[in-house]
């Protein structure tokens, strides 16, 4: 007769199942624990790459260790209600996330497909703007936007001069568009045309990204063999510019801006 083995012994299935389920919760362990510990340093990271984006649209960004020192100085973070398109209390700029507020039904509005035009099903009643203090008063105003592209959403900011019209730059902060094609959205001698260019004629939103053979104002060349990212561009800078979304708030401040010096 066979002798029995011993559970301790290393082929027994209880020892094999014993020693899985083990490895398995020192592993869960470990994971967790690297999540929690690494949460403070990550949410610093978010943080300092939100703030050296905010620097480079406006044009401000000089090396990593002056980023804190410059965004603390220059930049004060607003927050504007777009069902109004004036500053707002509501909510507080330091804690505010458009992210999660855009899930929030109570937050935020569902878009029509007629009304969608950058392809975001939902806009959060409350954006945060970023004004740029210099010695002479606010010198540029940075809007948020966001908008879908060929593979993904693209999140960015527009800066503007005070007269929230003409563009300071134009930049993307998050997107996963084809390196080489739709991501060309980063390529520096890309975002050089923005700078200069307008939004408005008077009124009328006249900004647009065009195929090619751009000139004037208010055109811009879209991406050589990318043309849909070129067209989720134009779509989600005329929807941000435009009476749904920053329009109002940017004819607002050009004016309280221009009444107080
Ligand atoms: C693997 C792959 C990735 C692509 N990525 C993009 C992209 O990120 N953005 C884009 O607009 N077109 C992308 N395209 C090309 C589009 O399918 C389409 O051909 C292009 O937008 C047309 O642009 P064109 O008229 O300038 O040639 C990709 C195509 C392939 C095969």
């Amino acid at each position: 007769m066979a002798e029995e083995k011993s559970i301790f012994s290393n082929d027994h299935p209880f020892k094999i199942v014993f020693m899985a389920v083990v490895l398995c919760l020192v592993g869960s362990v470990l994971v967790s624990a690297a999540a929690i510990g690494l949460r403070p340093q990550q949410e610093a990271n978010a943080r300092l790459s939100k703030q050296t984006n905010i620097l480079q649209v406006a044009g401000l960004y000089q090396s990593p260790s002056t980023v804190g020192s410059i965004y603390n100085e220059r930049i004060e973070p607003r927050i504007v209600d777009l069902r109004t398109g004036q500053f707002s209390d509501a909510v507080d700029p330091a804690t505010y996330d458009e992210v999660v507020a855009t899930r929030d039904p109570a937050m935020s509005d569902a878009l029509t497909k007629d009304k969608d035009p950058a392809q975001i099903k939902r806009k959060a009643h409350y954006a945060t703007v970023y004004l740029v203090k210099g010695d002479a008063g606010y010198e540029t105003v940075i809007i948020p936007v966001h908008g879908y592209g060929l593979w993904s959403t693209l999140y960015g900011f527009i800066a503007l001069k005070p007269d929230g019209n003409e563009i300071v730059g134009l930049q993307f902060y998050q997107h996963a568009e084809t390196p080489g094609l739709g991501g060309e959205v980063d390529n520096p001698s890309w975002r050089a045309q923005w700078p200069g260019k307008k939004l408005y004629d008077g009124d009328a939103l006249k900004i647009e990204v065009v195929k090619t053979g751009a000139s004037g104002d208010y055109k811009v060349d879209g991406l050589a063999g990318a043309t849909l990212t070129s067209a989720g561009v134009n779509n989600l800078v005329r929807y941000w510019a435009g009476q749904d979304g920053f329009g109002p708030f940017l004819k607002n401040l050009a004016e309280e801006l221009a009444a107080n010096g």
